[in-house]
Parts: structure tokens; sequence; C-alpha cells
């Protein structure tokens, strides 16, 4: 059970990025989350933690789970949610970050935001303080740097999955080492103390900053790191084998990265060459993937660059989204759990937990 001080010390704050957070209440949230989708499973409902709150969402990038799941999760826990899509709104265009922020506070509880540079989420959440001095919490719903909601996420579906989360877990990022989710799993694996491989040629690797912190977190967790480039090495004592799109959004170099990542893509041929194949091993994607050519992106890029995209998946392949190891759909509802969480967390009313 989880103890009502230690979801105490959260409430009030912004989640911006994994380190905002120290590796014992992110843990806090992975467990949080897990008490939330046990009463939910359970009993059909959760406590109306959210009543009387409103809770803005600006979604500068499209989305699909991190949406839904502040949508539906608000509206489980009493919130009213509002989206903002920018092209139907001032902020970007008329209206800078730092205003938009000063008007939502003036109006809301709580900012869910969805952007490009980590500098603008952390200008929302500077400026996000309403007309009598109250600042309100804003929460990260990724961003080119961090995706930090997806972490609480990932990191239950591992403990879910090998009742624990310690070095005896070892996780391969396999694709884009730079982008948020390589940068997000580096460090949140190295704060909550599993092994971290990131496979990825050297071009596309985490910048030294990144690296920088993880083996600061890895020091004191014990947790161990390795930055590799040969997709052999980096997955040998993988037991979860993560994948994620070649070209992130905001990016559009898809010819130069499907060249590079070509030897990257989690197939049947990569799985095997883990130790824990056909056992202790799982595959993971935050999704949206690219495992067939039943998307309209998909089509295009097979029919554009026809010797780099087959009809078998660009990062993962279809055997291995479908495969008896993939969890990525566990995962994927995992976000609501976990939004849910870091919501109750920094916003909740706390008199209403046991
Ligand atoms: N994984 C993830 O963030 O999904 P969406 O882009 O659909 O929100
Ligand atoms: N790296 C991906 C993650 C999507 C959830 C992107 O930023 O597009």
């Amino acid at each position: 059970m989880v103890s009502k001080a230690a979801v105490a010390a959260l409430q009030g704050r912004s989640y911006l990025k994994e380190v905002d957070f120290s590796p014992t209440e992110l843990k806090t949230l992975v467990d949080l989350a897990a008490e939330l989708k046990a009463t939910k499973k359970a009993s059909g409902k959760v406590p109306k933690y959210l009543h009387d709150k409103n809770l803005i969402l600006l979604f500068a990038k499209t989305s699909t789970r991190t949406r839904l799941s502040f949508e539906i999760g608000g509206d489980e826990l009493g919130a009213n949610t509002v989206y903002i899509d920018p092209s139907a709104s001032q902020f970007g265009q008329k209206e800078s970050v730092a205003d938009t922020a000063h008007v939502f506070a003036g109006m809301a509880d709580a900012i869910e935001y969805r952007g490009y540079s980590q500098d603008d989420m952390e200008s929302m959440a500077a400026n996000a303080v309403n007309n009598e001095g109250h600042r309100i919490p804003v929460w990260n719903g990724l961003s080119d740097q961090w995706h930090p909601t997806q972490m609480i996420a990932d990191f239950l579906t591992i403990q879910e999955e090998f009742g624990k989360i310690d070095n005896q877990v070892t996780l391969a990022f396999v694709g884009d080492g730079r982008n948020n989710m390589a940068n997000s799993l580096l460090v949140t694996g190295a704060m909550l103390g599993i092994n971290v491989n990131i496979v990825a040629p050297k071009s596309l690797q985490p910048a030294p900053d990144v690296v920088g912190i993880a083996e600061r977190y890895a020091r004191m967790s014990g947790s161990k790191l390795q930055i590799t480039d040969d997709v052999a090495a980096g997955v040998a004592d993988a037991n979860v084998i993560y994948s994620d799109v070649f070209v992130s959004m905001g990016e559009h170099n898809w010819a130069e990265r499907l060249q590079l990542l070509k030897p990257y893509q989690v197939n049947q041929e990569v799985l095997k060459l883990s130790k824990h194949y056909g056992k202790d091993l799982i595959t993971l994607h935050c999704l949206p993937a690219f495992h067939d050519l039943k998307t309209t992106v998909a089509q295009e890029l097979h029919e554009k660059y026809p010797d780099l995209v087959g009809t078998d998946g660009i990062e993962v392949t279809n055997q291995v989204f479908n495969g008896p190891q993939a969890r990525h759909f566990v995962e994927a509802e995992n976000r609501k759990h976990a939004i849910m969480a870091i919501m109750v967390a920094t916003l909740g009313d706390l008199s209403l937990m046991a």
C-alpha cells in the first residue's frame, strides 16, 4: 500500500522531466498507478480525487494515448478537461508560452502540455501562476527531449511482468537513441535501478548531458548502462527489447533515418540474440508503431523507399509486434493508470485516500 505521506509530498508539483522527482517519488507513482489500476479492475471505479478540478490539455503535436489518458482518466477521477488544439487557438501564433500559461492558471487547476522544446515546457511551468500568485502543476505530455508520463506506464508494465524493478532486469532500447523515449528510458532506468542498453548507430546515440545524468543515478542505484552500436552486444542480456519510431514528431528526415536505422529494426532474429529469448523476454513500444503497411505513412514510405521499407514493418516487424512476448497493448492501457496516478499525486484531494 502506498503511504499517504509519500503521495502528499508530490502535491502541487509539476512533472516536466523524470529528474524533477526523486527515484523514490517515481516509484511511488508506479505503485500508486498499480493501486488505481487494481481498484478500477476490482470495483469498476476509482475515488473522485479530482472533483471540482478543471484541467487544460494543450497538444502542439498529435496524440492518441496521452490525450485519452488525461481525458478519460480525468473524467474517471471527477475532473473536467478541456482539450486545446493549437491550430484552433491563439497559442503559438499570436500568444507566447508565458502569456498562455498565465491565462490558463487564471482559469484552471492544472495544465497538460505536449510540445516541442523542453525550454518551452519549463517556461510553461515557470509562468503557470494565477493572479493571486497561486502556482498550478504542469504535466509534460511529451517534449522533444523527454516523455515522463510514459515512464510511469512503462515501469508499471515492467513491474507487472517481472514482479520487481531492479538490476536483475535489463532493458535494451533499439533505434533512434537520442530521441525523447531513449533519453527517458536511460535516465528512468538508471534512477529506478534496472540496467539499460541504448543500441543505436553512433550518430544517433544519446547526448553527453543525458548520459551524464543517467550515470550519476546509476552510481546510486547499481544500474549498469551500455551505449553501443552493436545490436548483438546490446540485446544479449535483454529481458525487455524496446522500439520506437525512427522519425519522431517534428522531424521529417525519413530517407536518412531509414538508411541509418535499417540494421536496427526489431525483428525475430534480434529477439533470438537475447539469452532470455522464449523465456523472460518481452517487447515494448510506446506506440504508435509502423509494424505493417496498414497506415498511410507506412504505405507512402514503402512506395517512396521500396529498398528501405519492405512489407514487414519499419522499426518493428509484424511478427514481433504480434508475437507472444509483445506487451505493447498492456503498456498502452497502463498509460491511463499512470497518468491518473500523476494527476492524483500532484493535484488530488488526498482526504479521499485511505
Ligand atoms: N505513446 C504515446 O505518447 O502515444 P500518443 O502519441 O498516442 O499519445
Ligand atoms: N519518439 C516519438 C514518441 C511518440 C510517443 C515521438 O516523439 O514522435
